[in-house]
């Protein structure tokens, strides 16, 4: 036989098997079920988003394995909520079953569940919450994130911690802790907590602090080197601890003092929040003193698993939601007693499973 007739021959083998399969089959043949899943986010240069974004298309990705065809439109508002209400349109219109929203401004979420709501496409909203008010809108809006205060208290205690047992931190021996705290964007309800907490913790703990300024660096490492540049211009080496309420920002003033050419006994201490790979080199390396892990990999998968369930409009485990539509991954302290744990482990930092 030639090689043509060889291929026919296997073709005909091939058609027969299909159709003995569909003759004999009560298996039915699983074709996969399609999703589309419009994803909006803020900005996605911002580095704790696009890690969770990056967990969440592997965890989409795994869903194939269940059966599942997800397809993922991701579009990005630059930071504007406009923009954003007009991206929502376009994936509405171009025919989405659940929208995943990270509010350019979480005060101004009212466009988008206007339009979700008139298509009857439930919206899982992320890592900016919106407020109360708007979330109980429709009963079909739900938010996953963190209860950022914990974060913040978290952050009070491993500073107070380290402070307690390292009398050396008050490099100028006046009993005081001189502090600067480096502030993510205004109006973010992770930021607003996690100054209000951190700074409440550590006084609640017995450290006497003295702050010499607070600034705001919008959640970006370069914005946070160019304040502690300032900073330490104006106060050179009386600064003492530097709270941040993230860790980019936190490896900003890392940068900063690394430029400034003082030497290690001179840095303040450094605390942030996220547990960033970078940050957690960081740690290791003594230039930062510890981080608190914001589980990017748990919010991923439960806001997948919601997706799943809301489109199968199965009745899902609303209960476990707090007041019905509230998840909060639990944040996780790292520093000096527990980094290895952390360092290259990243798929150990989730501890709840599908
Ligand atoms: C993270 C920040 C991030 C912000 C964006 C916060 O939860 O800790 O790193 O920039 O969310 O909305
Ligand atoms: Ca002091």
């Amino acid at each position: 036989m030639d090689k043509r007739k060889i291929k026919n021959a296997m073709a005909l083998i091939g058609l027969m098997g299909i159709l003995l399969y569909g003759a004999c089959g009560n298996e039915k043949k699983e074709i996969p079920k399609q999703i589309y899943i419009g994803v909006a986010c803020y900005d996605q240069r911002d580095t704790f988003l696009g890690e969770l974004l990056e967990n969440f298309k592997r965890e989409c990705r795994t869903l194939e394995k269940r059966g599942y065809d997800i397809s993922l439109t991701i579009m990005d508002a630059a930071n504007s909520q406009r923009t954003q209400d007009d991206q929502v349109q376009e994936m509405i219109g171009n025919g989405c079953d659940i929208l995943c929203v990270n509010l350019a401004d979480r005060t101004d979420p009212s466009q988008i569940i206007t339009a979700a709501q008139e298509h009857d496409i439930p919206i899982i909203f992320f890592n900016r919450e919106p407020v109360e008010e708007d979330l109980m809108q429709w009963e079909k809006l739900y938010y996953v994130g963190c209860d950022a205060e914990q974060s913040g208290i978290m952050q009070g205690e491993i500073a107070a911690e380290y402070i307690n047992s390292h009398p050396e931190v008050d490099k100028n021996e006046d009993g005081k802790i001189q502090y600067v705290l480096l502030e993510g964007e205004a109006g973010h309800q992770d930021a607003i907590s996690r100054t209000e907490y951190s700074v409440k913790t550590l006084m609640k703990k017995d450290v006497i602090l003295e702050k010499l300024s607070y600034q705001l660096a919008d959640w970006n490492r370069g914005q946070a080197e160019n304040r502690m540049n300032r900073l330490i211009s104006q106060y050179g080496k009386k600064i003492e601890l530097v709270m941040s309420n993230n860790d980019e920002m936190a490896l900003g003033a890392v940068e900063a003092y690394r430029k400034a050419g003082y030497v290690r006994e001179e840095w303040p201490v450094i605390f942030g929040i996220d547990g960033l790979e970078e940050a957690l080199e960081a740690v290791k390396a003594g230039e930062m003193q510890g981080s608190i892990l914001n589980d990017r990999v748990d919010q991923a998968k439960k806001m997948a698993k919601m997706a799943v369930e809301l489109f199968e409009g199965e009745e899902f485990d609303q209960e476990s939601l707090k007041e019905g539509r509230y998840y909060f991954s639990e944040y996780q302290k790292v520093d000096g007693s527990n980094i290895d744990e952390y360092l290259n482990a990243e798929e150990t930092i989730s501890h709840s499973e599908m």
